[in-house]
Order: C-alpha cells, then sequence, then structure tokens
C-alpha cells in the first residue's frame, strides 16, 4: 500500500494572545521578541489551511510538518497551532525544529511532547526520538534536531545516542521490505545550510545514511524548495527540503510551498505545488 502524504514546514504560527513574552523571558530574548512581531508580515496562516485544503483535494492522506511551527516556544503558541493542527481533518505527523525549542525552560518543560505527542505516536526504542510511524509499505522515521542554541545562531544537532537508535532503526525497517522516510528538520547536507544555522553533526548522520540508506529524507528550515542527495549503500537518497508553508515573499524559491507525496516500497514520486499570491498551482516537473 502507498502512502500519499502533504509536506510543509516551518509555518512558524505566531501568537502572542494572552501572553507578555517578556513574561517568561529574560533580557536576551526580548529581540528575538521584537524579530518574531516583524516577522509576523512575511508569513500568513491562511497560506497554510490553504495548502492543507489542497492537499486534501489533491487526495493526500497525512500532513507530515518538518519543524519550526512556533516562533517562540511560547505556551499560546504551542497551544494555537495545536488547535489548529487538530483542525485540519488530516492526520498530522510532527517533528521540531529549533524554534520550537527557544529556551532552556521550554525544552525542560517538554512543551513540544506535551502539546503535540499525539502527533508522533508510534514505536520509540526506550526514547523519544527517532520514532517509527508505519502506513503500509512505509515507515515515517521522526528525527529531532532541536537544541537550545545562542542568539543569532540556529544550529541544530543529532547526537550520537539518537544516531546509534538510528542506525538500528533504518536497518531494521529496510530487512523489514519498507520504505523508510526520514523527517529532520535542518539540512543534512554540507553547504546548504549557513554555519551559524548548520546541522553541527551533519557528517556523522551522512555516515549512518551510507551505511544503512533511506528512501527518502524530508527537512526544512532553510524556508527555501531544494533537491539534494546524500550517498546511501545502493545509490543517492533524494533530500528534499521545502519552503515555509506560510510565507509571503517575491522570491520563487522562497514563496510557500508544499509537496505532495507518493510514496511504496519500488517509488518516490514528487509533485511540488507553490503559491502564486491567490492559490496553489503544480510547479513544472
Ligand atoms: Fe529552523
Amino acid at each position: 500500500m502507498p502512502l500519499r502524504f502533504v509536506h510543509v514546514s516551518d509555518i512558524h504560527l505566531l501568537d502572542l494572545s494572552g501572553t507578555r513574552p517578556w513574561h517568561y523571558f529574560n533580557k536576551r530574548i526580548t529581540g528575538r521578541v521584537n524579530l518574531a512581531i516583524k516577522r509576523r508580515r512575511a508569513h500568513d496562516e491562511r497560506i497554510f489551511e490553504r495548502a492543507v485544503a489542497s492537499g486534501i483535494a489533491l487526495g493526500a492522506e497525512r500532513l507530515v510538518v518538518t519543524g519550526d511551527l512556533t516562533n517562540l516556544s511560547l505556551p499560546s503558541e504551542f497551544a494555537h497551532v495545536k488547535a489548529r493542527l487538530d483542525a485540519l481533518g488530516l492526520p498530522v505527523t510532527v517533528i521540531p525544529g529549533n524554534h520550537d525549542a527557544y529556551t532552556r525552560g521550554v525544552v525542560r518543560a517538554d512543551l513540544f511532547e506535551k502539546f503535540f505527542g499525539a502527533f508522533m505516536e508510534g514505536e520509540r526504542d526506550g526514547a523519544p526520538y527517532p520514532f517509527v510511524q508505519r502506513y503500509g509499505d512505509v515507515a515515517l522515521v521522526g528525527v529531532s534536531t532541536a537544541v537550545v542554541s545562542l542568539p543569532m545562531f540556529a544550529t541544530g544537532v543529532v547526537g550520537k545516542p539518537q544516531l546509534e537508535r538510528l542506525d538500528d532503526i533504518l536497518a531494521r525497517l529496510h530487512a523489514q521490505g519498507l520504505a523508510r522516510v526520514v523527517l529532520i528538520h535542518h539540512p543534512p547536507v554540507a553547504g546548504v545550510s549557513k554555519a551559524r544555522h548548520d546541522l553541527l553533526d551533519l557528517a556523522a548522520f551522512g555516515e549512518v545514511i551510507a551505511r544503512r540508506g533511506a528512501e527518502l529524507i524530508l527537512h526544512g528550515h532553510e524556508h527555501r524548495t531544494l533537491e539534494t542527495t546524500l550517498p546511501g549503500p545502493a545509490g543517492d537518497v533524494p533530500v528534499h527540503g521545502i519552503a515555509s508553508g506560510t510565507a509571503v515573499s517575491s522570491l520563487p524559491q522562497r514563496q510557500a510551498a508544499f509537496s505532495l507525496y507518493q510514496v511504496d516500497r519500488h517509488r518516490v514520486h514528487r509533485e511540488l505545488y507553490t503559491w502564486n499570491g491567490t492559490s496553489f498551482a503544480a510547479a513544472p516537473a
């Protein structure tokens, strides 16, 4: 059985209602709060809703969001996103991004898990990540790169224990004949992100993929639509990034977009849809 799903990322739904961000954060963070308020103009939540509606009309069975669902990891933002995702009428899978782990307090309180745990239900090898969700011939493998970084930095780390679990999981799923779709917020390919936005252990992640392979790797973070590859044991593994699902931009590569995938154990098929200011249209193949 193939899986037909929509991939969006970096929706950055901002909600400051009923909250005073400066009550939650120290002064170091207030600059980020101002930045997020300014950035609000660059993101429109209604575009995300249109992307989901288009995906449903195209027969998608699931929505996959590869991180940065919030801006500041505020409790009000998590609650707002949760309510939106619950109301979509489509099952949802999420992984966290750097904006969803903005402060040590958020990570300690485990807000991402508390609000979005239901969207990450599946097999967990004694640790939250990677989690595995199986749908017919397809396994979604959710990796976390979300760590607290210094102001002006947006780096990510998978970490050695999670990489060891990923190695085992990819080998096991391959032996079971499943198509493996790895979800990771940061681009895992060298040279894609600036150093201060990068995945710090992407070489070690690449070694796991070179050893075990995967059928598809999906990421966000860069707010650009990208197609790269990583070497696998039986040829190149496609690595696809998608622009922000809410972006209002005059730059074509940064316009809001979503991908519609049909994946089974023999084939990965991607159709790209981009926002043209009034609707989503299929991008030329
Ligand atoms: Fe990000």
